[in-house]
């Protein structure tokens, strides 16, 4: 890709006079530049007049752009070729004031949009629209009804920089933006896959506390970047089959709020909901909702976010993974701010480098009881002095195995473990090293070592009882003796 300066420096160097060259930098300054550079990278090079004047009417296009995109709608500029395939939706009429609907204008915008320039294609036949973006222009619009991608599928495309604003009329269980094939229209893709490689970015959506944000279904490849989705009455971003949604420093709240809500026992909602695979959550900030992100399929990676939502003291959970037995998910280096992590069975779950703050924890909850290949481990915790376990269990768990609950740093709060040390000191021949206070698993002792150390004779002395969390050493005789113990919940 070319940079800006290349570009400019054709236009002043190929010039027709100082007049032209100096107004067309003004231009490129107001926005133009980088429509210059793209197209001076592939359509200029030895190609020199007809290029200029490709340049001189995309600049006039931007001109006009700039003058009327509060105006009278600039029909016609579109789908003029010198404009390439970027779609003003006030081009089609929708208003950027937000005073009137604007659904079906915008709609006809995704519709050309949609048209593919070419015959070329994607993942199973998906139709490539050639990166053609939907712009919003910088506008709010109102709308009464969905804007639901073309079931006819498309990959390659980008919907970015506006606001968009749910009506009252809005129905409360769609969502503002919908990447799914309406049903009973077939695609005309082969695959499973209607959508590949679309972009949403740098757009505010309010869902007027009526549906969600975002729902992306049976589609590859979404990028979801710079959002921010409030008010929303379901669930902000919504993401059902396909693979590889990645969600980016995006914001999502229902209520606008900075914290200490007077109506947080009341929000619902959830922040973002991945119910699909291969899915990614990085750098998002969720402030307000039941439910931060709600997991329901494996294989999704989940860093940096930022949960407040409705703290867990009043029932809300930040981060719930629901795959029990198949559950697939690691969060790393996460801020769960007055609200838990909640996995139910977890099967390969990893929570690491992440800070607790105000009580949050994670909760292990038992479906069929079983802990296998988890790691919590490297985490900070804070609490209120309230006596809370940095992890808890929900019901019993039956299979524990590779279980590594460990390192974790807390002040305040319970720390719990599956490895622990400690000694006694005593005079006698019976010594106990307690452990329940600090191991997770009730009466779970898989790996156990110690070491007696006494100061006169040399006493014969074995290891007499594990149950219970508790290490029982005896002497054949009394001594004065310090007992130091190492165990280990796992067996292996
Ligand atoms: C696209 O495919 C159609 C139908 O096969 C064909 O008629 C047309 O020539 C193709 N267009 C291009 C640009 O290849
Ligand atoms: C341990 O007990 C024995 C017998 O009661 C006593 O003689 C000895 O002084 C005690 N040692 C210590 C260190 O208390
Ligand atoms: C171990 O301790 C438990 C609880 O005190 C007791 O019920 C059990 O009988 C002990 N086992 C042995 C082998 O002493």
């Amino acid at each position: 890709m070319r940079k800006k300066g290349s570009g400019m420096e054709i236009l002043v160097g190929g010039g027709r006079g100082g007049g032209l060259a100096v107004l067309l930098l003004l231009l490129a300054l107001m926005g133009g530049a980088e429509a210059f550079a793209r197209h001076g990278a592939g359509g200029f090079n030895g190609r020199g007049g007809a290029g200029e004047r490709r340049y001189r009417d995309l600049a006039a296009g931007r001109m006009q752009s700039v003058r009327s995109s509060f105006g009278a709608p600039r029909r016609g500029l579109a789908t003029s070729p010198a404009n390439g395939r970027v779609f003003h939706v006030t081009d089609y009429g929708a208003d950027p004031t937000g005073a009137t609907d604007a659904t079906a204008a915008i709609k006809k915008a995704i519709a050309d949009a949609f048209t593919p320039p070419s015959n070329a294609t994607m993942t199973g036949g998906i139709p490539d629209l050639g990166g053609a973006e939907i712009h919003l222009d910088g506008g709010t619009y109102l709308i009464d009804g969905p804007l639901t991608l073309p079931a006819s599928g498309g990959g390659n495309f980008k919907i970015h920089s506006g606001s968009l604003r749910a009506s009252s009329e809005f129905p409360t269980d769609r969502y503002l933006i919908e990447l799914s094939a309406e049903a009973g229209t077939a695609s005309s893709s082969n695959s499973d896959y209607h959508y590949e490689f679309a972009t949403l970015r740098d757009l505010m959506l309010d869902c007027g506390y009526r549906g969600g944000g975002v729902s992306v279904v049976d589609s590859l490849r979404t990028s979801i970047d710079n959002l921010f989705v409030a008010h929303f009455g379901t669930d902000g971003i919504a993401v059902r089959g396909g693979h590889e949604t990645y969600v980016r420093d995006t914001y999502l709240g229902q209520h606008m709020t900075a914290g200490h809500d007077p109506g947080e026992r009341s929000f619902t909602g959830t922040g973002i909901r991945l119910d699909g695979n291969d899915n990614s959550v990085t750098d998002v900030v969720i402030f307000s909702a039941a439910t931060g992100i709600l997991v329901t399929g494996g294989a999704n990676a989940i860093s940096g976010v930022h949960c407040y939502n409705k703290a867990t003291g009043f029932g809300g959970v930040g981060i719930h993974v629901k795959v029990p037995g198949l559950t697939q998910t690691w969060i790393s280096n996460s801020y769960m701010d007055y609200t838990s992590i909640l996995a139910e069975d977890p099967v390969l779950f990893h929570v690491s480098g992440s800070f607790f703050m105000g009580d949050a924890n994670v909760v292990l909850k038992a479906v069929n009881g079983v802990a296998r290949g988890v790691q919590v481990t490297g985490n900070l915790f804070h609490g209120n002095d309230k006596g809370v376990d940095i992890v808890q269990l929900d019901g019993a768990f039956k299979t524990v195995e590779q279980v590594y609950v460990q390192q974790n740093a807390a002040s305040g709060m319970n720390v719990k473990s599956t490895s622990a040390r400690g000694s006694v000191e005593g005079n006698g021949s019976v010594w106990t090293v307690d452990f329940r206070s600090s191991l997770l698993f009730p009466d779970r002792i898989g790996h156990v070592q110690y070491s007696l150390v006494a100061a006169e004779a040399f006493p014969g002395h074995m290891l007499r009882n594990l149950s219970g969390n508790q290490v029982v050493v005896a002497t054949d005789k009394a001594v004065s003796a310090r007992v130091h113990v190492l165990v280990d919940q796992n067996s292996d």
